[in-house]
């Protein structure tokens, strides 16, 4: 069985929707176990994560998904500080090889959430992860998905509580991928091949 963690920080439940999709994306590969891991204020002391049991289930997932609201063009304060507690894991890579991809929601349709991507990118680096993009080129895919072009990752973008249908379908699919790719017998076919 292959493990599947989603982590992540959502206050008004848009990026919460996001997760729920790569969730049930992923649970359609079978052999994978996806758990979430949302971020809540009682795991954070003084602007510190300090769940370290949260850290030792993520160090047993074979994969490992972060999601967070684009805030002022980065990730929000409450993942940074989760990103921030993984630090002490940094030293011995304890995280290496693990599969890695991310997530994220903005309320304008270029309001910069590829930077929250490029520092999920980089937080994924720092541990030795594989970052898995989204193989989906906008505007060629034979599937609805990916309308807003980010391959670095799941790109969202609503002003209201709900999210766009595409969205969540990228989402869907992303998690989709990362599990099949985890089960390399039941391997999520290319878009283009499909
Ligand atoms: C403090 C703050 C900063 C924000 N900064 C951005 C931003 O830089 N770009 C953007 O597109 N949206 C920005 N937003 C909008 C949120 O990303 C958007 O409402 C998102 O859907 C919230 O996610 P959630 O429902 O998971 O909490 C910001 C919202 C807040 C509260």
């Amino acid at each position: 069985m292959k493990k599947l963690g989603i982590v992540y920080f959502s206050a008004t439940g848009t990026t919460k929707a996001l997760a729920k999709a790569i969730e049930e994306g992923a649970n359609e590969i079978e052999n994978t176990q996806v758990r979430l891991f949302p971020i809540g204020k009682e795991q954070l002391v003084d602007g510190r994560f300090v769940d370290l049991a949260v850290l030792s289930k993520l160090g047993e997932c074979d994969a490992i998904v972060f999601g967070s609201p684009t805030y002022m063009g980065g990730v929000a304060s409450q993942f940074k500080a989760f990103a921030d507690a993984t630090s002490e894991l940094w030293c011995e890579q304890l995280w290496a090889n693990k599969l890695a991809a991310g997530f994220t929601c903005g309320s304008a349709l270029n309001g910069d959430q590829s930077s929250t991507l490029y520092y999920m990118i980089t937080l994924a680096c720092q541990h030795g992860m594989l970052w898995v993009s989204v193989d989906a080129a906008h505007g060629y895919t034979k599937k609805n998905i990916n309308r807003l072009g980010s391959q670095l990752g799941v790109v969202a973008q609503t002003t209201s509580e709900s999210l766009h249908e595409i969205d969540l379908a990228t989402a869907h699919y992303l998690g989709k991928r990362i599990a099949g790719l985890l089960n390399e017998k039941t391997r999520v076919p290319l878009l283009h091949d499909e």
